[in-house]
């Protein structure tokens, strides 16, 4: 395995640092209603917990997908072709990209994307071991932003990778412009997409609110965050987690509501909440499953072929542009 590429400086985008982190969270503080970016979740505690949430009887959607990938590998293997350049957007899960690999014949080469560089090595270190002779290309950049691909082996077709409903986490004129951008990146080739689907809200409102309060800690993970690097004196006792379905807009709203009239130093800066007010953390948009692909289409891919469970809880979607 080569692991050309790993963190080569012509493709590493703006890291996370620690002062966008404290811009992007004192303008979401200033803003009325309150908001937070949901990608400030994940620093080394956040991620930690997101694979606890994974593992939650209550969260389907994980276990799901890798069902799905699992069950029908041979029909997307054989729809994806030979000879793949297998771009991976987030480079999330060793165990859905394992599976996709391991059923891909011929593969040129796995390009995972991902913000961070620690966790883009880390991933690159174990398929090594699980795929001898896998060319890995880890690219370090935010796959939000124009992403510049490292020059791939030739006549290797593109094929984007994003499972996980992460989409979701796109608000919806986000989610077209990735989809767009991928679109003309991946010409000639195609997307393998995990999305959540609508279903009954009681479902949902439990995925979100797991009995062991993994989420819940999920959440206010991200006030412990900003004590931890911004210098914030948020109480995280003193917030609860919030999250409900929005069943007009088709989300799941995640907010952390202020327990009493309060205020909390952020960065030098003070803010000031009241009793019942929240900061907005996070929306998750579940889609149907002709919403998804009217979505696909505007962005100029051509829906081939989904895959659902049984009980129609998440689907996957193989997207020819
Ligand atoms: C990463 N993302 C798809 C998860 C979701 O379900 O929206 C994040 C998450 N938030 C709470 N639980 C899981």
């Amino acid at each position: 395995m080569s692991i050309a590429g790993l963190v080569a400086p012509e493709f590493r985008s703006r890291p996370q640092s620690e002062s966008s982190f404290a811009r992007d969270l004192c303008e979401g503080l200033s803003a009325k209603p309150k908001r937070a970016p949901c990608k400030y979740f994940y620093d080394r505690e956040g991620s930690e917990l997101f694979t606890r949430i994974t593992a939650l009887p209550e969260y389907y959607p994980t276990r799901t997908e890798l069902g799905l990938l699992t069950q029908h590998a041979g029909e997307i293997a054989s729809l994806i072709g030979a000879h793949a350049a297998v771009i991976e957007f987030g480079a999330g899960s060793l165990e859905k990209a394992t599976l996709l690999l391991g059923a891909l014949k011929n593969i040129a080469a796995y390009v995972p994307v991902d913000i961070s560089g620690d966790y883009l090595a880390a991933m690159a270190r174990r398929l090594a071991r699980l795929h001898a002779g896998l060319e890995v290309i880890p690219v370090v950049a935010d796959f939000l932003e124009p992403l510049e691909l490292p020059s791939l082996p030739r006549d290797a077709r593109r094929v984007g990778f994003f499972p996980g409903s992460t989409i979701g986490n796109l608000g919806p004129s986000e989610a077209l412009r990735f989809l767009r951008r991928s679109a003309s990146m991946l010409k000639g080739g195609g997307l393998l997409l995990g999305v959540d689907l609508v279903k009954d809200p009681a479902v949902l409102h439990a995925a979100y609110n797991d009995a062991l309060g993994v989420t819940e800690a999920f959440n206010k993970n991200l006030l412990a965050r900003a004590n931890r690097e911004l210098d914030a004196d948020f109480d995280p006792d003193a917030f609860a987690h919030s999250a409900f379905y929005n069943a007009p807009l088709k989300r799941i709203e995640m907010h952390l509501m202020s327990l009493k009239a309060q205020r909390a130093r952020v960065a030098g800066r003070l803010f000031a909440f009241d009793e019942g007010e929240t900061i907005h953390t996070e929306n998750s948009y579940k889609y149907t499953v002709d919403g998804l692909h009217a979505l696909a289409h505007r962005a100029g891919f051509g829906p081939v072929r989904t895959w659902c469970d049984p009980d129609r809880l998440f689907s996957l979607h193989w997207l020819a542009c």
